[in-house]
């Protein structure tokens, strides 16, 4: 018996065939287990007679189990691990890296230089109140500005008073001018001529018009500037204009060309233009071939100042709006707007800047 259980444990190929023998030899019917069972109905005698055959045959085939499943588990292990090797030799998958959108591109150009000129950067929020986006900026109820077609109003919420303006998506970057004003004036109230002044900041960012075509999206993008100082003249606006827009568009030849216009944030105001040439049949930036407008701007006007809490009679500045998605187009060749926004993987690919 002992020969033909050491054999076949030997002989097992794998765990399951081990385990059969296990239990052919040491399961509660096992051949082994009804021989130690022979030994409670054996004399004294016999007892000790084949007491020590029997029990060393338990313990040896025992330990043959338990050394043969070592083999077994050592040759499955090796097995598994030969199965999952892994080949470092075969090419990888490289994963798609994003790429920079030119709106964001222009974004951080524009923070750029204009933190050359000692302008910080604003913020606002795309939900405006009517105060901050229109009234403030001295813009009458009667402005077409305020008209449904042009400007997105949000519900108002249940239960608000009949007469309260309803909230905007704001239609321009200006009310960002009077979140800065307002905040300036706040923080030095009572300070006088020591505080409220001077302001330089940009504010990029999205703004609302329901308008739809190759060249305007309901969501598109400005950024402001605003500039607020003692003896600020439209002499500083153009200058500084010349300056962003020459650095913007890497060319010395930039030429602008103010025209008088209206805003009524604004007294005087000015459509600035810039100059292009065409080369190659292309319209470039640069020289005086023909003119393009490019951005609104103007000395702000006394009674925005004034609803800021800051004294008009000792401050004085300028501002501008300019569409930062049109300054993309103009400088990177793309002539319809509206993929700008359409998130075509192809598209990005093409006018895409690497991360
Ligand atoms: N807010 C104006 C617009 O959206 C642009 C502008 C800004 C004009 C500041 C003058 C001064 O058209």
């Amino acid at each position: 018996l002992k020969t033909h259980l050491l054999t076949a444990i030997e002989a097992s190929a794998a765990l399951d065939a081990l385990e059969a023998v296990r239990v052919e030899a040491l399961g509660k019917q096992g051949r082994v287990t009804q021989l130690l069972k022979t030994m409670g109905a054996m004399s004294p005698e016999e007892r000790q007679a084949n007491g020590p055959a029997i029990h060393g045959l338990r313990e040896a085939v025992t330990n043959a189990i338990a050394a043969r499943k070592a083999v077994l588990e050592q040759i499955a292990l090796d097995a598994q691990l030969a199965g999952e090797a892994l080949d470092m030799t075969l090419p990888v998958d490289v994963p798609a890296a994003g790429t920079v959108h030119p709106v964001a591109q222009v974004m951080d150009e524009l923070a750029e230089i204009f933190a050359d000129l000692g302008f910080a950067v604003a913020t606002g929020p795309e939900i405006e109140d009517d105060w901050h986006n229109f009234g403030a900026l001295n813009i009458p109820e009667t402005h077409p500005a305020r008209a449904m077609q042009d400007t997105f109003y949000i519900a108002k919420p249940e239960g608000a008073a009949d007469d309260a303006a309803p909230m905007v998506l704001r239609t321009h970057t200006s009310p960002v001018q009077i979140r800065t004003m307002v905040e300036v004036a706040r923080r030095h109230a009572g300070a006088g001529s020591a505080g409220g002044a001077p302001i330089r900041i940009i504010a990029p960012g999205r703004v609302y018009r329901s308008d739809w075509d190759a060249t305007h999206t309901p969501m598109f993008h400005q950024v402001e500037g605003l500039v607020i100082d003692k003896g600020i003249t439209l002499a500083h606006l153009k200058w500084t204009l010349e300056t962003f827009l020459r650095a913007f568009f890497e060319r010395d030849d930039v030429v602008l060309r103010l025209r008088p216009s209206y805003f009524p944030f604004t007294e005087p105001s000015a459509e600035v233009d810039v100059g292009f040439s065409v080369e190659k049949g292309k319209r470039v930036i640069g020289g005086d071939e023909g003119w393009m407008e490019v951005l609104g701007s103007g000395m702000v006007h006394p009674r925005v100042i004034a609803a800021c809490g800051l004294d008009p009679d000792e401050w004085q500045g300028f501002a501008f709006g300019c569409g930062i998605d049109r300054l993309a187009m103009l400088k990177y060749g793309i002539d319809d707007l509206r993929p700008v926004f359409e998130a075509d993987v192809r598209w990005l690919k093409h006018y895409g800047f690497a991360a």
